[in-house]
């Protein structure tokens, strides 16, 4: 595992973009898996900054996004297809037809786990998977829970998911408390991972995934047996590994 230290937000989410467009550049055909949440604000800014000024372009490349909340509209300002239009395909050349978020008004949310399954192996599976990683070490919607949840599913949410996800709405009883999320082994089949993980507030629990046992306790330790993970993070999210004797490059 390749660990990356930064000085803050902004050098981490340029260092994650610029990861990002190395693997556009080189296969602009590729899969990219995305991800929603604050963390990766940052990088996908960044990334549309780069498009804008012709260094970059997404006009033959594919996307998965991990997760949506069910029962939000893709309009719904909160649904992560709201989230990732505002946030970049709107501002890039990508084709709408080429990206892809699983969507929570589903009729039939099993269908509709099972065709986006289906999805990702008719694209050829994803080239590089980008993750963020929750307090409680949750990546995507995959929750601390007694197994692994293996591909896309119905996720009930945790409280503390409930807990941490309600800023983003006008109060806590509006957070949706299922989501559909790809499974541990969806994202441990991509070909390439990259962690971006900002902040004190998880530095215990980058520490705990990185270098504790690997338990679906933690979901994010899994990606301990995966052979190919980057992981860039701001000095404060680092801390706690750097103190357990993990040696990370600048
Ligand atoms: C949500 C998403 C995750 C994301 C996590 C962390 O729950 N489903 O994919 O990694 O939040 O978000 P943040 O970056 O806002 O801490």
């Amino acid at each position: 595992m390749r660990i990356y230290e930064c000085a803050d937000y902004h050098a981490m989410s340029r260092r994650a973009a610029n990861l990002i467009s190395a693997q556009v550049i080189l296969q602009p055909d590729c899969v990219l898996g995305l991800a929603t949440g604050a963390t990766p604000v940052g990088l996908y800014d960044q990334l549309v900054e780069w498009y804008r000024k012709g260094d970059l372009s997404f006009a033959e490349t594919r996307t998965v996004n991990l997760d949506e909340y069910l029962g939000l509209a893709p309009t719904h300002r909160q649904s992560y297809r709201y989230f990732m239009q505002k946030h970049l395909f709107d501002h890039i050349d990508i084709k709408l037809e080429n990206t892809h978020v699983l969507n929570g008004l589903a009729p039939d949310p099993q269908a509709e786990c099972a065709a986006y399954n289906r999805l990702i192996r008719d694209l050829g599976g994803i080239d590089l998977q980008l993750l963020g990683m929750g307090h409680n070490g949750h990546i995507a919607f995959n929750e601390p829970s007694d197994n692994f949840g293996l591909e896309t599913h119905v996720v009930n949410l945790s409280e503390s998911t409930i807990d941490a996800n309600q800023r983003f709405f006008a109060s806590r009883e509006e957070v949706p408390r299922q989501a559909l999320s790809m499974g541990i082994k969806n994202i441990m089949h991509a070909r390439r991972i990259l962690v971006v993980v900002g902040g004190a507030d998880k530095a215990d629990m980058v520490c705990k995934a990185f270098t504790g046992p690997v338990t679906s306790q933690v979901p994010a330790s899994v990606l301990q047996l995966h052979p190919d993970v980057t992981l860039v993070g701001d000095r404060a999210a680092l801390s706690r590994l750097k103190e357990a004797g993990v040696s990370v490059c600048g």
